[in-house]
This record gives structure tokens, sequence and C-alpha cells, in this order.
């Protein structure tokens, strides 16, 4: 794994070592990134997320009741869901995915060493997040979408995990944006977002842009 410095803010982003070349999105022909393997996960629990990021505005941005039903995909340590997880309370449930067991093991071991009792984890398939069908008020994929390496087939299980009235919401850092310390294959812009989850069937719904560095963008079954 290589560690690349970025900008003035001095990030360090874990990234796979340089190999291969690329894949693309075949509408939007944005080049998909590489998978952060577990070894990142010091940056996703980095003290300065908070300050940085804002994870905890932006879980109250999402407005979520007791005893909604949420999933986590691409949970990474479980920072986020560890947020939903509070947000929904003991009467609802997060479920916690990721295609890496190293990333499972550490969002079981914050659960336990929290005493969080409404999550559950899920190893997921590149194409595939196994989650049940109609099920779920909301799903959060926060810095995972430009991840994904099989993103149609992805969008389109998320979609029918979804409740008729389920939102599917993406953090991702704001492409348009230079001053946004992260390597632009980490970003996404609301143009490319919009362009590939719309032809998924997925419906957009609002761009929110509280936070310092990512877009909230909020999209309907
Ligand atoms: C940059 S990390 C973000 C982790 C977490 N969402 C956070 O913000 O703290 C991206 C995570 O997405 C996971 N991932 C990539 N593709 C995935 C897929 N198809 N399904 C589930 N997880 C995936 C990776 O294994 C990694 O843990």
């Amino acid at each position: 794994m290589q560690l690349l410095k970025l900008g003035q803010f001095g990030l360090l982003l874990p990234l796979l070592a340089a190999g291969a070349d690329p894949a693309v999105h075949p509408l939007t022909g944005r080049p998909i990134a590489g998978v952060m393997g577990a070894g990142g996960a010091h940056w996703l629990e980095r003290s300065e997320r908070e300050s940085e990021e804002q994870p905890q505005l932006a879980v109250r941005l999402l407005q979520l009741q007791p005893g909604m039903r949420v999933a986590d995909v691409g949970a990474g340590s479980g920072y986020y869901t560890e947020l939903l997880s509070r947000a929904v309370g003991a009467s609802g449930a997060v479920l916690a995915t990721d295609i890496q067991p190293a990333m499972l093991r550490l969002i079981d071991k914050r659960v336990k060493d929290k005493a969080l009792t409404n999550v559950q984890t899920i190893l997921a398939s590149d194409s595939d997040p196994r989650l049940p069908a109609n099920s779920l008020d909301l799903i959060l994929l926060v810095d995972v979408y430009h991840e994904f390496s099989q993103p149609q087939a992805m969008l389109r299980r998320l979609r029918a995990a979804l409740k008729p009235s389920g939102r599917l919401v993406l953090l991702e850092f704001r492409k348009e944006d230079p001053q946004v310390p992260i390597r632009p294959e980490h970003k996404m812009s609301v143009a490319d977002v919009r362009t590939e989850l719309e032809a998924e069937g997925l419906r957009f719904h609002q761009v929110l842009n509280d936070l310092p560095w990512q877009h909230i963008l909020v999209f309907l079954k």
C-alpha cells in the first residue's frame, strides 16, 4: 500500500499499490477507484475526521427516526455504523456490509466494545450487497460508491432492498471543488452520480451541501 500526501492539509490517504489500468463506468467514463484495504481503517478512524467531515452533522441531516431499519453499505471500520446505531435506537436495526472480512471484524469489535445491540454485519460481494428485498428505510454509502467495481449490478440490488418509501444516500467528496484534498478518482461530481444512478431507476431527490468536503446526494426508489 502507498501513502500519498495531498495538498495543504497534509492528508494521508491510503491507496492500493499502483497496478492494472483502472476500469471505467460504461456511461460516464469515470475511472473506478481501487478499494481501500483494511490498512486504511486508521484513516477512517483519524481523530480529525469529525472536524474535517462532520459525520455527526451528516447523520442529523438524514433525519432518522427511532425504529428505522437502515444499511451502512461499505461500512469499513464502522465509524458511521455506530452513529446510525445510536440514531435508530434499540428498536431499530443497522445492517453493516463490507466485502472485506477484516473490516467486518473491526465492526464486530466495535459493536462489542460499545455494547451496540442493533447492528448486524454482512459479508457482501462486489455485485451483491446481500440485503433483504423491500426491507430498508435508508441505505447509506459513505465514500463507497466510487469504489464499486460493478456499480450497475450493485445499484439494481440496492434499489431492490429499499422499501417503496426508502432512500438511497451517497456521501461523496466533491469533485467540483479542487480545494477538497482527495485524489480525483475518489471524488464524484453531482452530474456523474445522477447519470449513473438515474440510469438504474433511482429518482434524484436532493443534494445537501452542508458538509465541508462531501455532497450528500439523496435518491428515492
Ligand atoms: C473508503 S472506505 C469507507 C468506509 C466507511 N463507509 C466510512 O466512511 O468510514 C470504502 C469501503 O467500501 C468497501 N467496499 C468497496 N466495494 C464494496 C462493495 N461492492 N460492497 C460493499 N463494500 C464495498 C471497502 O471494502 C471499504 O471498506
